[in-house]
Order: structure tokens, then sequence, then C-alpha cells
């Protein structure tokens, strides 16, 4: 059975411009969880956490997810938390290769701030100052994206097309792995 390509980690380590990427390279479809979930609930994920709470966002991130994982083969980009839950990562794992994008967090900083999609897109998740927030959370989920991740890419000095092609790569010699066992 062919897998889905997942995509994990913290915000803005390059989820949704290298599953793009990676879409016109392998010429599968490729999915955003968070998109999916903004097209579902119709209204920006922002909007989600102020007007319904986080929790009412996890649960349409599960659902997305669910719904999402049925379409094979796909590429799919999974909001950065999406991993925290025990169910969501039991689906991902049984039907889907997992990449997890690294980044240090000066770069995802920096990167969240030039990005103009973050103020409707990424909320607060603490009450903490945006670099102290994004260490201590990357610190918490880092063992979980670990726990799952059949492989494992620090973006902070590759472009996306260099690390599209590098994930291309393995699941080449990944897919032929399965299909000689
Ligand atoms: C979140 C990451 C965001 C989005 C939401 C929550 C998180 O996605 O799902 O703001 O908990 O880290 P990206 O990782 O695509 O920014």
């Amino acid at each position: 059975m062919q897998k889905n390509l997942i995509l994990i980690g913290y915000r803005a380590t390059g989820k949704t411009s290298i599953s793009r990427q990676l879409g016109e390279t392998l010429q599968w479809n490729v999915a955003d969880s968070d998109r999916l979930i903004e097209q579902k609930a119709k209204k920006s994920i922002a909007k989600i956490f102020a007007e319904d709470g986080e929790p009412a966002f996890r649960n349409l991130e599960s659902e997305v997810l669910f719904e999402a994982l049925q379409k094979r083969p796909l590429i799919l980009a999974t909001g950065g938390g999406l991993p925290m839950r025990e169910a969501n990562r039991i689906l991902l794992q049984q039907f889907g290769k997992i990449v997890w994008l690294k980044a240090s967090p000066k770069t995802i900083l920096e990167r969240m701030s030039g990005d103009p999609n973050t103020e409707t897109t990424r909320p607060h998740l603490t009450q903490l100052p945006p670099f102290e927030e994004i260490q201590y959370v990357l610190e918490q989920r880092s063992p979980i994206y670990r726990e799952i991740a059949d492989l494992e890419i620090d973006t902070d000095q590759k472009p996306p097309e260099d690390i599209a092609a590098q994930i291309a790569s393995w699941l080449q010699k990944e897919s032929v792995k399965t299909s000689v066992c």
C-alpha cells in the first residue's frame, strides 16, 4: 500500500513551501492541514482560537487529518501542534512516511516575523514573549516529533528546493526498500 508523505515540525520550518515543491517533483496531490481547517471552519485560525478556543481548533485538526489521509498518495503539510495528540500520531504513523523539518528558534522567529500570514494563522500558544515561546514549545515538542519521524532535516541553511530534492530521493530509496521486503 502506498503511503502518504507527511511533513511535521514547528511553525515556520518550511513545511508548506517544501510540500508544494515536492508536489511538483513527485506529481502527487498536496494538502495543508491549516488550510483544510480554515476551509472547514470558514474562518482564519486566529479567529478559531479567539472565538472557539484552542481545543476546538485541535478537534478540527484531528478531523481534517483523518479525512486527508484517505486520499493516497498525498503530501501533507501539518500544523506544528498536530502531532501532539496521540490519536493523530497513530494515524500519521499508520498512513504516512514522516519527515521532521527542524530549525533553530532564531530562524523560526525570523521566518515567522517575515511571514505576512503569521498574524492570521499563528496565534500565541503561551503568555511568553515570542522568542521564549518558541524555545519553550519547541523543547516540549521536540521529543514527540523525534519519536515519530522517519527522517529529520535541518532547514536553517538550506533552500526549500534542496530540501525537497533530498526528501524525494530519500522517498525513492524507501519505496525500493518497501517493495523488496
Ligand atoms: C500551530 C501551528 C500552526 C497552526 C496553528 C497552531 C502550533 O501551523 O496550525 O497556529 O500549535 O504550532 P504552522 O506550523 O503551519 O505554522
